[in-house]
């Protein structure tokens, strides 16, 4: 069985920092929804494209275009094992919708882990990030500087503000996610999938409890597996 780790929490709050170092420390791919609309946006797809929009305002992108490429991308052969998932699911469909398509392969959601941080953090972190152009690595300048300013620590490759990182489109991400995805932590905290965790600690030490939490709950996943082989013997 896989293990499928859903990390939510606020734009700025540390997802795909946190879905990055997980992934390799799992040796799981981590799958951003984000990364993925903008890989189509620099490629200009069809895609691309249709979501330049929504990503641009801050909205969310329609539910039927994000489920598909999401689903898409999981059933790509280095997800068979398991994915860390950053930035899906968004909306309650979109849960459902990923219930689904683990379902059909025999497999479940793992564990959700809610990276949770205040506003007035989130806003400090977003107005202060750069990403590598090239390998997509995130910094802050206060938090997490390059050793070289504006260059990427890990390829050399030129750092770049994302265009949705503006003062206006910070403040309309927070209310998008305070209306469609916060209720997430209570779909999810209902299914006990959920575990909470302290966004605003150090990245190292928030990395120490998610990586304890999703160790714990794979264990507990297998567990659970041999008891059902047991009960169907
Ligand atoms: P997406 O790319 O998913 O953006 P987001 O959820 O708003 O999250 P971010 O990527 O902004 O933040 P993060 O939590 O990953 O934080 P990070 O690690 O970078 O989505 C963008 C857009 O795509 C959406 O607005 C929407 O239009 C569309 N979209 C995507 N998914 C969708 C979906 N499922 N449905 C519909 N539409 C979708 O960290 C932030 C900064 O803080 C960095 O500078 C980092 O270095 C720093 N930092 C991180 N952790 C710490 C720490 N512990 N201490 C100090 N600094 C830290």
């Amino acid at each position: 069985m896989g293990l499928f780790v859903v990390l939510l929490g606020g734009p700025g709050a540390g997802k795909g920092t946190q879905a990055d170092l997980l992934g390799k420390a799992l040796q799981l791919p981590h799958v951003s929804s984000g990364d993925l609309f903008r890989a189509a946006l620099k490629a200009d797809t069809e895609l691309g494209r249709e979501v330049k929009g929504y990503l641009a305002r801050g909205e969310l992108v329609p539910d039927a275009l994000t489920i598909a490429m999401v689903a898409q991308r999981l059933d790509q052969a280095d997800c068979q094992r398991g994915a860390v998932l950053d930035g899906f699911p968004r909306t309650i469909d979109q849960a459902e919708a990923l219930d689904g398509v683990l379902a059909a392969r025999g497999e479940q959601v793992t564990v959700v882990a809610f990276v949770n941080v205040g506003e007035d953090v989130l806003l400090a972190r977003l107005s202060g990030r750069w990403t590598c152009r090239i390998c997509q690595a995130v910094y802050h300048l206060l938090y997490k500087p390059p050793r070289e300013a504006g260059k990427c620590d890990v390829c050399g490759g030129e750092l770049y503000q994302r265009a949705d990182d503006s003062p206006e489109t910070h403040k309309r991400r927070i209310e998008v996610y305070l209306e469609q995805t916060a209720p997430l932590v209570q779909f999810y905290r209902e299914r006990h999938l959920l575990v909470d965790i302290d966004g605003e600690a150090r990245i190292e030490d928030v990395q120490a409890r998610l990586l304890a939490v999703v160790q714990r709950a794979g264990r507990q996943q297998r567990l659970d597996r041999d008891k059902c082989r047991t009960c169907v013997d």
